[in-house]
């Protein structure tokens, strides 16, 4: 097995997530998420809202999932947020002609060129359906997004939103009026969007509902951004457009050397790379897209992407979306969207830190994902970062006899706030493999010298070394994991 495929086998044998209407055989591209990733992806979301939105004084919303068409008219997605399809003339089977071209040419192809640039690539390397030979038809633009009609007489046209950031945008105004804000400023969301792909696949990576945590940033493009000041000698990893080597350079640099284009998108490339780092996540780095591939509202466009299993993988878009958003929406609703920025009446500029909650998850997974050879065994464990643990601590009376399990279980009630599980079930060995499987940090065993000494043992979960700490000092000692 390969480490995704060990990955993904962990992570449905522990019910981490699970395929949704699973009994059922549900269509692809639809997760549940169960009691351990669902912890983990809260603790992976706070930590997201401690290092981006508290550190930036951002504001939050929670927007509704359902938006109006007119929100997509304007947005440019009805248009422009289309997967290029062709149909075997033969067979009927559908493909995404992008990826056949990709496959056949034996490098990636941007997936946003014309329906008359795909066929010719088709004619050109004489592609033909990879299941039956048959000849391809035209290639055609399929829209992605779910639409549907709201009330029992229909009539109101609405979508499940692509991009949690819509709902950003059109509030805007109001927002910052109503709280008195200030440019610069972020507005972030956490939230579910909606895409249907024609092929979901590799599970959490490319899913049909799938949760974003998104920041935009409103910023007046005249004004000097002084913050930049307080990163400015970070070192960014970039892959700058046409480069084949990533270079390591301030953001300072960076800018004065045009390969960012302003002083804001560095700051925010700087923020995400921080929250990166923070986790632990190992070879990653900026790669700047070129004219074809960035989304259609984007001037500038950096992706964060990490080294995976299954190759490179984009975790995260940095955007520079200009006025796109809150111009194209002003013309739309035909509403006034430009706000006072002290004395100046402007229309503010936007840029945007678009983070995919799930792939980040597998990424922290297969990252923390190991192997130890101990003794005659191989153990599988989730070397996780402590506060991301889904089980902090577990607790263990060594037998169910005498007094151990009452003193276990009064340990256990002391940590539960702190996220501790209770285990009594087989020998202390497979109570330790069942905890490294998830990732729990610290193995609490309770023994016949803790009725004596009011201690227990502590096993740290990637040394496996164990030493005997006094029960008054044990929370003491978690903290210091915590934070380690
Ligand atoms: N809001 C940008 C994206 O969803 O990719």
């Amino acid at each position: 097995m390969n480490k995704y495929d060990k990955v993904i086998d962990l992570a449905l044998r522990k019910g981490f997530f699970l395929p949704a209407g699973e009994i059922y055989n549900g269509p692809a591209g639809f997760f549940d998420y169960g009691p351990y990733g669902s912890v983990l992806k809260r603790k992976f979301i706070e930590l997201w809202r401690k290092m981006i939105v508290v550190e930036d004084e951002m504001v939050e919303l929670d927007g509704s999932q359902i938006l109006p068409e007119a929100v997509y008219r304007s947005s440019g997605h009805l248009e422009n947020f289309v997967d290029p399809l062709v149909h075997c003339t033969k067979c009927k089977a559908e493909h995404r002609a992008d990826k056949l071209i990709s496959e056949k040419i034996g490098k990636e192809i941007p997936e946003n060129l014309s329906s008359k640039e795909f066929d010719n690539f088709i004619k050109e390397n004489k592609i033909v359906c990879p299941k039956c030979k048959g000849a391809l038809g035209e290639v055609y633009k399929f829209n992605m997004m779910f639409r549907f009609e709201v009330g029992s007489k229909g009539g109101d046209n609405v979508g499940l939103r692509p991009e949690t950031c819509q709902n950003i945008f059109v509030d805007f105004p109001r927002i910052y009026k109503t709280n008195r804000l200030k440019l610069p400023v972020g507005v972030a969301q956490v939230g579910k969007s909606f895409r249907n792909e024609i092929s979901p696949r590799q599970s959490l990576l490319r899913q049909r509902e799938f949760t974003q945590a998104e920041a935009e940033i409103f910023v007046n493009p005249n004004a000097k951004f002084e913050k930049f000041k307080r990163v400015k000698s970070h070192k960014l990893r970039l892959l700058p457009n046409g480069k084949k080597e990533q270079i390591l350079i301030s953001a300072n640099q960076a800018v004065q050397k045009k390969i960012i284009s302003n002083e804001f998108t560095a700051y925010y490339l700087v923020l995400l790379q921080k929250f990166f780092e923070e986790l632990g996540i190992k070879k990653f780095r900026f790669r700047q897209l070129n004219d074809k591939e960035r989304a259609f509202y984007a001037r500038e466009s950096w992706d964060f992407e990490v080294e995976t299993d299954v190759g490179w993988l984009e975790l995260a878009a940095c955007n520079y979306r200009g006025d796109h958003d809150l111009k194209s929406h002003g013309e739309g609703s035909k509403t006034d969207m430009s706000v006072l920025d002290r004395t100046e009446k402007v229309l503010p500029h936007v840029f945007e830190l678009s983070l995919g909650v799930d792939r980040s998850l597998y990424v922290l997974l297969e990252q923390a994902y190991a192997e130890d050879k101990i003794e005659n065994e191989t153990r599988a464990v989730l070397k996780l970062k402590p506060r991301l643990a889904p089980v902090f601590a577990a607790v263990f009376p060594l037998v169910n006899k005498d007094k151990l399990p009452k003193v276990a279980e009064t340990v256990h009630e002391m940590l539960k706030q702190y996220g501790s599980v209770y285990d009594d079930a087989g020998s202390i060995g497979k109570r330790y493999r069942r905890m490294d499987e998830i990732g729990c940090p610290v193995c609490i065993t309770i023994d016949f010298d803790s009725l004596k000494k009011k201690d227990v043992t502590v096993r740290d979960r990637d040394s496996m070394k164990q030493k005997r700490i006094k029960i008054a000092k044990l929370l003491d000692y978690l903290f210091s994991v915590y934070s380690s």
